[in-house]
């Protein structure tokens, strides 16, 4: 993961709002409470922060069907489309395990289409944020819906 740095706070979003860091590991964690994981064991909760400022969380929702399983990023973007957000401004991603939990790369597909490259991912442990990285970091050179441009 180059380019990706540690951090120790909060700070300013690259989108220059203010952070709600605490408040988005808070729901994030509460969100992972809930994972329905029976398969992997391997909790995940995930929070959101929209450019209106509402918070969403989602955890990752497994099925006994296992190719059908959904990420919690997934689930929380699902819960800000369906409240009328488009932008995302900040992620947080809260797993237990002993390393930083990167967004699998169909996550962050999903990202680009509600974010630009500057958009910050906090990836967080009990403890709290371990690793910070941008988008643009996470997946550079990304087909987005700029990229479906057609000419007039
Ligand atoms: N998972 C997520 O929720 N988000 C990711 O970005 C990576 C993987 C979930 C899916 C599955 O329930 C568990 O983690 C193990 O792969």
């Amino acid at each position: 993961m180059s380019g990706v740095e540690p951090v120790g706070g909060s700070g300013g979003g690259a989108s220059g709002a203010p952070s709600q860091l605490q408040e988005m590991l808070e729901r994030a964690r509460g969100a992972l409470a809930n994972a329905h994981a029976p398969y992997s064991r391997f909790r995940i909760g995930a929070c959101v922060r929209a450019a209106s400022g509402r918070l969403y969380a989602g955890c990752n929702v497994e099925n006994a069907s296992f190719p059908v399983t959904q990420c919690a990023e997934n689930t929380a973007i699902g819960a800000m489309v369906a409240a009328g957000d488009r932008q995302i401004v900040e992620v947080v991603i809260v797993t237990e395990g002993a390393e930083p939990c990167p967004p699998c790369g169909r996550c962050r597909q999903q990202l680009t289409e509600f974010a630009g490259p500057d958009m910050r991912i906090y990836l967080c442990g009990p403890e709290g944020v371990r690793v910070t990285a941008t988008l643009g970091e996470l997946l550079p050179m990304a087909f987005g819906p700029r990229t479906l441009t057609r000419p007039t």
